[in-house]
């Protein structure tokens, strides 16, 4: 086992701040995880799994141990006649994995193109974009525990998905409790790409897609294409500019609240959710308190998506979240709404 120290996390984190991990060690597969638990100085320390870097906010040098996830294998496991399943290890590229799927005709991933980050983070928070979330097209995982060294398989339900929520965001509290943080590094994704292969579409950026282009069947390449295209438009590209994606989830309140604030605010943009709750755009709430292009020494708010915050350049984790916790209190103040954060912040 390798134990590098002082590694400058910058291109490990996509906002792109400046940080080091006193140590850090690269997983490439099973054998780092147990040489790690067997070390007799490294053996019990704390440790930080690092995946993408693209949902955490970095405040200062990593203390514990970092586990940079590098696990790496894309392949075909079934071409049945109802699905494909294929599986990536949790240390390849997001982005260059759903380009790969459809490189090799299988379709399935399209609405999930350009998202930042690994294929081991993507179940962790559930990603999700254009109609389609990571648990649509989830098979199942392998991963290690950090504490016994054992390797196990989760199926969807055991990984307990939400909207940008998973068993991996949850720390359990007591013995018995259903929780991984801190305790699972995942090593392996599985996906079940259905058969006949159907467009997803409903979503708005899309239906305009159609309507610009009058191609009303479009195939999963075009969809790409288009995904590719809205998102390039609106969202920063992290190599560019840094930043961690939506930096708040989009809130649910009842529809009676939901009423209360159209009273006020007719023009909120709000989506009827299938339990009986309203989903509101906090994108658009941050739009609305004017925080559009505002800054906060180098940390700033998207000038094209207010729910992005970005580096401007030489931002420190600690002014991030400054403008973060500001926003939040003036859309707290307005809309009596609390945001929550999506990133993670260290
Ligand atoms: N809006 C504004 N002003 C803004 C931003 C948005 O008025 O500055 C309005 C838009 O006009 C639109 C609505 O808010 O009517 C929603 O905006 P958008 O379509 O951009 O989507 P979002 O709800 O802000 C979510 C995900 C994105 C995902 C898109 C597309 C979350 C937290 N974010 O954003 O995910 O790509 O939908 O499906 O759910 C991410 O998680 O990092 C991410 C980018």
């Amino acid at each position: 086992m390798f134990v590098e120290q002082n590694v400058p996390l910058q291109s490990h984190n996509s906002f792109g701040i400046v940080a080091k991990a006193r140590a850090l060690v690269r997983v490439r597969g099973e054998s780092e995880v147990r040489e790690l638990l067997a070390d007799p100085e490294y053996g019990s320390i704390p440790r930080f799994v690092l995946g993408g870097g693209s949902n955490i906010v970095l405040t200062g040098d990593v203390k514990p141990l970092v586990l940079k996830v590098e696990v790496a294998g894309r392949r075909l496991i079934d071409d049945g006649p109802r699905a494909t399943i294929v599986e990536a290890g949790a240390g390849e590229n997001w982005h260059e994995f759903v380009t790969w799927t459809l490189d090799q005709g299988y379709p399935g991933l399209e609405n999930l193109a350009l998202i930042p980050g690994t294929v081991g983070a993507s179940p962790v928070q559930n990603v999700g974009a254009y109609g389609v979330e990571l648990q649509d097209r989830f098979e199942s995982l392998d991963a290690i525990d950090l504490f016994t060294g054992k390797t196990f398989t989760l199926d969807a339900a055991q990984c307990a998905f939400g909207y940008r929520d998973s068993v991996f965001k949850h720390m359990a509290a007591k013995e018995g409790d259903l929780g991984l943080a801190g305790r699972a590094l995942i090593l392996r994704v599985r996906f079940r790409l259905p058969k006949p292969w159907k467009s997803v579409l409903g979503y708005l950026d899309l239906q305009r897609k159609i309507q610009e282009t009058g191609i009303r069947e479009p195939s999963a390449r075009q969809v790409y294409e288009w995904v590719c295209a809205v998102r390039s438009a609106k969202l920063p590209d992290p190599r560019v500019i840094g930043n961690a994606g939506s930096f708040f989830k989009n809130p649910t309140v009842t529809p009676e609240q939901c009423q209360d604030i159209i009273a006020r605010e007719p023009n909120i943009v709000h989506y009827p959710m299938p339990d009986g709750s309203v989903k509101l755009a906090a994108g658009w709430l941050i739009d609305a308190c004017g925080w559009k292009g505002k800054s906060v020494g180098n940390a700033g708010v998207y000038e094209k998506q207010a729910l992005v915050l970005v580096n401007r350049g030489g931002a420190t984790g600690g002014e991030v979240v400054t403008l973060a916790r500001a926003i939040q209190t003036s859309v707290y103040e307005r809309f009596g709404i609390r945001l929550e954060p999506e990133p993670v912040v260290i």
